[in-house]
C-alpha cells in the first residue's frame, strides 16, 4: 500500500546562514540542533585546520577531474579555482575565520568557497564524501612532513658522519652491561648512531610509498556513481609510485577506513625516537662529572635555580622524555583503529592530534640534535660551530682502567697455540694480579706475565696497547681505524 502524505513543499536552497551554521540542524530531517557540548565534542577545526592545503590542493584536483569527465563545466571549475585562490590567501593571511559551528576543515572551507562563488561551491562535493577526502588530505599532508622529516635525518646523519671523521683516532671504553668492555673509536660509537638513522631513514620512504595512495573516488564507503578518473587525480597529487604510475586505493571501503599508514608512520617515528634516546642517554652519562667526556654548548643546556655550579643536559632529557611521548601515540593509534567495524567511523577523527604532535616532536627532536651534535654554519666563514666538545684525554684515560685489552692478550694465546677457553682462564688470573697491584695489565713486568704463561713474549706489550687493540679489530665492520675510515668514506657518498 502506498504510503499516504500530503504532497511536501518544494525544498528551498540553502540560505547562507545555514551554510555558516551547519551543526546547527545538518538537514530537513533533523528536528534540533546540535547541543553546545556535542560541537565542542565533535569539533575538530581548531585542530584539523592545519590540513587546510592539503584539503585545497585535493579539492582542486578533485574539481580539475569532474570538468575533464564533463560532471561539472568549465565555468564552475574556474569559479571553484578563482574561490580557492581567494581562501588560500586569506587563510594565509590569517584572514580567515574559521567556525567552530562548520565543525572541521572541510566544511569551513567548502562553506566559504560556497560563500565566495556560489552554486559552483556547492558542486565541488559531487562524486566525494568527507570520508575520502578527510583520508586523501591525512595522506597528502604525511608525505609533504616525511619529506621533511627525510631531509633532517639525512641532516642529523651528516653531522655525526662530520664529528665521527674528527674522530677516527679517539678511543674511549666500549661497554657492554655498561662495564669496560674493549676500547673503541669515538668515532665508530657515533657511527653506530648514524646505521640506525639510515634505517629509520628507509623506514620512512617505506612509509611513504603506501601513504602517498589516493582513497579520493571511494566515497563515503562504496564507490560513486559517477564517471570518475581516480588515476587522473592521483597523478594530479603526485601519487605515483617509482615508475611514474598513479597509486590508487583499490577497495573503497578500506580506502576511506584504514588508518594503517599512519599508525605505521607513528612506529617508524618512535623507533627513531627511540634511537635518538639511547643517543641522549649516552650523552648525559658522557657529560656527567664522572665520565667528563663530552660537552654540548651551553645554549642546549640551563642552569640550577639553586646550585650555582650546574650545567644540566636539559635537551638529552627532554628528548629521552618526548621519546615516551611518542611511543604513547603509537598505542594511541593503534588501539584507536582496534575494534572498528568497516567503514569510516568517527573514532578515526581521533587520528589527527596524535598524529600532528608526532612529526612535530620529531622534526624538532632532529633538527636539534644536528645542530647540537654537529653546530650551526656560521655565515662569515661557512664552517659549522658549537657542536659537541670531545675531550679525547678523559675517554682514552677511561679505557685504561677497565683492563679493555684483557681480550686481546687471551687472542694473543690463541695465536702461540693455546685453547681459547684455556687463555681466557689464564688472562683472568693475569687480571687478579694487576688489579691487586692496582695497575694496568701493560704494567706488569715481562717476568710477571710469563708467569702465567711461558709462551709470552716481549710483542705481547704491542697487543696490551688501546690503539694496538683497536687497529687488530680489522674486519668489515670492526672498530679499526681503517675500517672507521672506509665507513666514512661510504657513509658521505651515500648522504650526498
Ligand atoms: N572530521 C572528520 C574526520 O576527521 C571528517 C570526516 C567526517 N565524516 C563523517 N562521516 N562524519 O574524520
Amino acid at each position: 500500500m502506498a504510503c499516504a502524505i500530503a504532497r511536501p513543499a518544494a525544498p528551498t536552497a540553502m540560505t547562507q546562514n545555514q551554510l555558516d551554521k551547519k551543526s546547527e540542524a545538518w538537514s530537513a530531517l533533523f528536528s534540533e540542533p546540535m547541543s553546545e557540548l556535542v560541537k565542542r565534542y565533535t569539533a575538530s577545526v581548531f585542530f584539523d585546520k592545519r590540513l587546510w592545503l592539503a584539503d585545497i590542493t585535493g579539492s582542486l584536483a578533485h574539481a580539475d577531474m569532474l570538468a575533464a569527465q564533463g560532471v561539472i563545466s568549465a565555468d564552475d571549475l574556474a569559479a571553484i579555482q578563482r574561490g580557492m585562490a581567494q581562501i588560500r590567501s586569506e587563510i594565509e593571511s590569517g584572514a580567515f575565520e574559521w567556525k567552530l559551528d562548520l565543525e572541521d576543515v572541510h566544511l569551513n572551507i567548502e562553506a566559504r568557497l560556497t560563500q565566495l562563488v556560489g552554486d559552483a561551491g556547492k558542486r565541488l562535493h559531487t562524486g566525494r564524501s568527507r570520508n575520502d577526502q578527510v583520508a586523501t588530505d591525512v595522506r597528502l599532508w604525511l608525505v609533504s612532513e616525511i619529506d621533511v622529516i627525510d631531509g633532517l635525518l639525512t641532516e642529523l646523519q651528516r653531522a655525526l658522519v662530520d664529528v665521527a671523521a674528527k674522530n677516527v683516532d679517539v678511543i674511549l671504553p666500549g661497554f657492554t652491561h655498561l662495564q669496560v668492555a674493549q676500547p673503541v673509536s669515538f668515532g665508530h660509537h657515533l657511527l653506530a648512531y648514524v646505521e640506525m638513522f639510515a634505517r629509520d631513514a628507509e623506514r620512512m620512504q617505506d612509509v611513504r610509498r603506501r601513504t602517498n595512495r589516493l582513497p579520493l573516488g571511494s566515497a563515503a564507503l562504496a564507490g560513486t556513481t559517477y564517471p570518475l578518473d581516480r588515476e587522473r587525480v592521483a597523478r594530479t597529487l603526485g601519487m605515483v609510485n617509482e615508475a611514474g604510475r598513479p597509486q590508487v586505493s583499490q577497495n573503497s571501503l578500506d580506502g576511506v577506513s584504514d588508518r594503517d599508514f599512519a599508525i605505521e608512520f607513528t612506529a617508524a617515528a618512535s623507533l627513531c625516537m627511540v634511537h635518538i634516546s639511547r643517543l641522549s642517554e649516552e650523552l648525559i652519562i658522557w657529560m656527567s662529572q664522572n665520565f667528563g667526556f663530552v660537552k654540548i654548548a651551553d645554549r642546549f643546556t640551563t642552569g640550577s635555580s639553586i646550585m650555582p655550579q650546574k650545567k644540566n643536559p636539559d635537551v638529552p632529557e627532554l628528548a629521552r622524555g618526548k621519546t615516551g611521548r611518542v611511543v604513547g601515540h603509537l598505542m594511541g593509534l593503534i588501539t584507536l583503529m582496534k575494534g572498528q567495524p568497516l567503514a569510516y567511523n568517527k573514532d578515526n577523527q581521533e587520528d589527527k592530534e596524535p598524529l600532528f604532535d608526532t612529526v612535530d616532536t620529531l622534526k624538532d627532536t632532529l633538527r636539534i640534535f644536528a645542530e647540537m651534535i654537529g653546530g650551526q654554519v656560521n655565515p662569515d666563514t661557512g664552517a659549522k660551530e658549537g657542536g659537541i666538545t670531545v675531550n679525547a684525554i678523559a675517554m682514552e684515560e677511561a679505557a685504561k682502567k677497565g683492563y679493555a685489552t684483557a681480550t686481546d692478550l687471551a687472542d694473543y694465546l690463541v695465536k702461540k697455540g693455546l685453547p681459547f677457553r684455556d687463555a681466557h682462564e689464564t688472562v683472568a688470573h693475569a687480571v687478579k694480579a694487576a688489579q691487586s697491584h692496582a695497575c694496568d695489565l701493560s704494567e706488569l713486568p715481562l717476568t710477571v706475565l710469563q708467569g702465567f704463561h711461558a709462551s709470552i713474549e716481549k710483542d705481547v706489550y704491542d697487543v696490551l696497547s688501546l690503539r694496538g687493540s683497536l687497529n687488530a679489530r680489522n674486519t668489515l665492520g670492526g672498530t679499526a681505524p681503517a675500517q672507521v675510515t672506509a665507513q666514512i668514506a661510504r657513509h658521505r657518498a651515500r648522504l650526498g
